[in-house]
């Protein structure tokens, strides 16, 4: 017989069923695997194995054992777009567009609306979401009550920034069947667009009213409403970089023309501020790397700390830095000890309102003598203030007097355009402060044409 057509012992199957459905899914994967190791090639052994891995919250090793099944050539079009869903979990998207697109392509016409969406997700993940508009809008054509096909339009659209389509998508799915996700997605939608404040407080109203415990909806709630605030909670600020990293990079140079990891380069290596070279640099709110892999060559040591993990992930794949921690930095800087002679922190305060606190962390870390290079958006009038695009700007006075408080001198706060946001440019500063020592000179009242 050959290792093709040995079939898995119905005993060990049934037990490995059995112990599953009763939860016991480390029992069920002992099965399993006794199943699989007698008949390496059996569709239905692999498939236990792919649900008790998946149970016990192992995508990595379920989407394995469906990839096997593929490889056998024993697929059909539903177990490619679960395959599919497998590999948009683990951000593979470019093969789980193949997989729901040859899932497409074999499947009956009762199934194309939800594989049709199912495309379209991983379509967005890749960050092309023009595509993934036309194909959830294929979907409302032939089934237009799909809250799900509306949802996810929405979702496409307001990432193109289209916020008057995403409030209308939203509307239409309301009308019919109003949910949590669509309220809070027309909200957004609203509040993105000028005079709509009090509209869009009513949307996060609305979807606070359908699940109390959203926190997204919650926040952006006492933002609509103009409530006074401290920072953007760490969760929140997680949980949507979480979904922006897989298209962040792409997005912010070439659509928002960010010109801040730049800005930050120039600044830590101008010979004004006397260095050139740093020992370690610790870059905070790292996100994806940018600002890193503007910085790498220029520093010994180069640690990276961000709350939102797939960000991080991100980094880790441009191999720049020597370290990378999850940290909320509202609460500490990350677990190491050193001290540091370069911080930086690019378009990060925007989600940190009251700088205090920061500032004095930052101050803490640092070696006598070492610049701290970041940047803000600049509100003309307040010391800072939420505005409507959910990040926090800051006024010029507040951000010198908060880093003087805390033992900083402030070289400079040079105003830059940072970038481009729905057509608009954003204006803030590149703020420079260095913590004295010894070899630090103060800078020169009489240097009239300094950058102070
Ligand atoms: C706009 S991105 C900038 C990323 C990177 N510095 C750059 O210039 O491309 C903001 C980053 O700050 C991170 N961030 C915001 N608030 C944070 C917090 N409280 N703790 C840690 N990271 C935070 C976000 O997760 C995100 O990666």
């Amino acid at each position: 017989m050959s290792v093709d057509t040995i079939t898995a012992s119905p005993a060990a199957m049934e037990r490995g069923r059995a112990l599953l459905s009763q939860g016991d899914f480390a029992g069920a994967l002992i099965e399993a695997e006794q199943a699989v190791a007698a008949a390496p090639k059996d569709r239905e052994a692999l498939l236990l194995r792919a649900d008790c891995a998946l149970a016990l919250g192992d995508v990595y090793r379920s989407a394995d054992d469906l990839n096997q099944i593929v490889m056998n050539g024993d697929a059909d079009p539903m177990l490619l777009d679960r395959l599919g869903a497998h590999l948009q979990e683990l951000k593979l998207y470019d093969q789980a567009v193949v997989c729901h697109v040859r899932a497409i392509n074999g499947a009956a016409p009762e199934h194309m609306p939800q594989l049709y969406i199912n495309l379209g997700r991983a379509m967005m993940g890749q960050g092309n979401h023009k595509a993934a508009v036309e194909l959830f809008e294929t979907v409302l054509g032939a089934v237009p009550d799909s809250a799900d096909a509306a949802l996810n339009l929405s979702g496409a659209l307001l990432s193109l920034k289209d916020y008057a389509g995403a409030a209308e998508a939203c509307r239409k799915a309301i009308a019919s069947k109003p949910t949590t996700a669509l309220y809070h997605n027309l909200g957004i939608a609203l509040h993105m667009q000028s005079g709509q404040r009090e509209q869009a407080a009513e949307a996060f109203r609305k979807a606070l009213e359908l699940d109390p415990s959203n926190t997204g909806s919650a926040h952006m709630l006492s933002v609509a409403s103009g409530e006074a605030m401290e920072a953007v909670p760490g969760a929140l600020v997680a949980n949507t970089f979480d979904g922006y990293a897989s298209y962040y990079d792409k997005d912010v140079t070439e659509k928002l023309r960010y010109r801040v990891p730049g800005l930050i380069r120039r600044a830590l290596t101008d010979p004004f501020y006397g260095k050139r070279r740093y020992q370690a640099i610790l870059d905070l709110g790292c996100g994806t790397g940018l600002v890193g892999v503007m910085v790498h060559d220029v520093t010994d040591f180069l640690r990276g700390v961000d709350v939102s993990h797939n960000m991080l992930m991100q980094a880790v794949g441009k191999e720049i830095y020597h370290e990378l921690e999850e940290a909320d930095l509202t609460k500490s800087l990350g677990s190491d000890d050193r001290l540091y002679d370069g911080v930086v922190a690019g378009d990060v305060c925007g989600y940190i309102g009251n700088l205090d606190a920061f500032f004095a962390n930052v101050f803490a870390r640092m070696q006598p003598g070492g610049l701290f290079v970041f940047s803000v958006e600049r509100h003309p009038t307040l010391d800072y203030a939420m505005q409507p695009t959910g990040r926090f700007a800051h006024g010029r006075d507040y951000v010198r007097r908060a880093l003087e408080a805390c033992g900083f001198t402030v070289r400079s706060t040079a105003p830059e355009r940072l970038r481009i946001n729905a057509g608009q440019p954003v204006d803030g500063l590149i703020v420079v402060a260095q913590r004295p020592g010894p070899g630090t000179a103060a800078p020169s009242p009489l240097n009239l044409f300094g950058k102070i």
